[in-house]
């Protein structure tokens, strides 16, 4: 890399079901490229973390090859290798780590070693830009859901607040599968909840009450919800009367959509943030983009959301976050760095 030029930085993303390989160039996606098994693990209700595994195992080589087509790019050319190391699942990380170990020692680049979290709030730059110099990120994913403080995202994050139970997109998949939609649940339920009523049935909103406060302010639960949903159900199927998919999708849709975007405005105002970065796959739906956008704009609060397909996991975010790094004199990772299934929030890179 030369002084005046940006870095080129390849990301790989193997956490969970999708096999990722993006390539940016400062904040420029050049590439993009996702493989996932998720049709393997539909029948299961779950991601399965062996059959991920050996997914990850094909993939990996192919989706590399097409994401240096795509950008038109050699290996050689690039800057640096940056790969999720952590959190996810065990034997998924170990298949990226130990591919961009592979890349990095044949073609002798840096590596560095990534939080996945951080990946998916950095990925916003791709799409808006900077980060300004204090935000909140809101991130929801099928095995997170928390609130961050981000001042500095290279150095770090500070964590707010964070699920106590279920996930939110963890509720969204369980939901799906008693309402007898596919895995993953969130597309299925986003689409139902178009033609429903979210006023229909009053669920509950997990730590919102005013006991919650002093302890759970920016905590989230949906267990309780998703408990609710499932007794609402049995009832009417008990009284032998017919399920309203839509009235149900779209009142459970509210209460985790409203629960979300409460908190996060919420944590906007007691760290004096003025924007909102909301990442992870459930920051896909179209209900939590519109109701963040409606109620921010009430508190003259700006709201950043990538696009859909860079919500869910792909590799770009790995290498948005990997420019981000490069760029900020961060140190790489040493070559033998390990996947950490339980790498905690407040590590950025390894
Ligand atoms: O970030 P992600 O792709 O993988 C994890 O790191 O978990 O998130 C996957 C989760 C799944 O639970 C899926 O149901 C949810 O994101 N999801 C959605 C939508 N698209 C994906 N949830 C609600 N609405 C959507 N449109
Ligand atoms: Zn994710």
């Amino acid at each position: 890399m030369t002084a005046t030029s940006e870095p080129l930085v390849l990301g790989i993303e193997t956490s969970c079901d999708e096999t990722g390989v993006g390539i940016v160039r400062g904040r420029t996606l050049l590439a993009d490229e996702v493989a996932s098994s998720v049709d393997e693990h539909a029948r299961f209700g779950g991601v399965v973390p062996e059959v991920a595994s050996r997914a990850h195992l094909e993939a990996i080589v192919p989706t590399m090859e097409r994401a240096l087509r795509a950008a038109g790019v050699a290996i050689s050319d690039v800057d640096a290798i940056a790969v999720t190391a952590g959190p996810g699942l065990a034997g998924a990380l170990l298949v990226g780590v130990a591919a961009a170990k592979g890349y990095a020692i044949a073609a002798d680049k840096p590596v560095y070693g990534v939080n996945h979290l951080a990946a998916h709030v950095a990925v916003d730059t791709l799409e808006h830009g900077e980060l300004p110099d204090r935000c909140i990120a809101l991130l929801v994913s099928g095995g997170h859901s928390s609130l961050l403080l981000v001042d500095d995202l290279a150095r770090g994050v500070v964590p707010l607040g964070a699920t106590i139970d279920d996930a939110a997109g963890e509720a969204y998949d369980k939901v799906a599968r008693l309402l007898g939609l596919p895995f993953p649940g969130g597309p299925p339920i986003d689409r139902a909840a178009r033609d429903g009523d979210r006023g229909a049935i009053a669920f509950p909103r997990g730590l919102t009450a005013a006991r919650d406060q002093a302890e759970h302010r920016f905590d989230f639960s949906f267990s309780g919800l998703k408990t609710a949903v499932a007794r609402w159900v049995e009832a009417r199927e008990r009284a032998g009367e017919a399920v309203p998919l839509a009235d149900v999708a779209a009142s459970f849709q509210e209460a985790v959509c409203d629960v979300l975007v409460a908190k996060a405005i919420d944590a906007c105002r007691a760290q004096d943030a003025d924007t909102l970065v909301i990442g992870g796959g459930v920051a896909a739906n179209s209900r939590l983009r519109a109701l963040a956008q409606e109620r921010c704009d009430r508190h003259g609060i700006a709201v950043r959301v990538p696009r859909p397909k860079l919500c869910t996991d792909n590799g770009a975010m790995v290498a948005a976050l990997g420019t981000h790094l490069v760029a900020a004199g961060v140190p790489a990772s040493p070559l033998d760095l390990p996947a950490n299934s339980a790498l905690p929030i407040t590590t950025v890179s390894v």
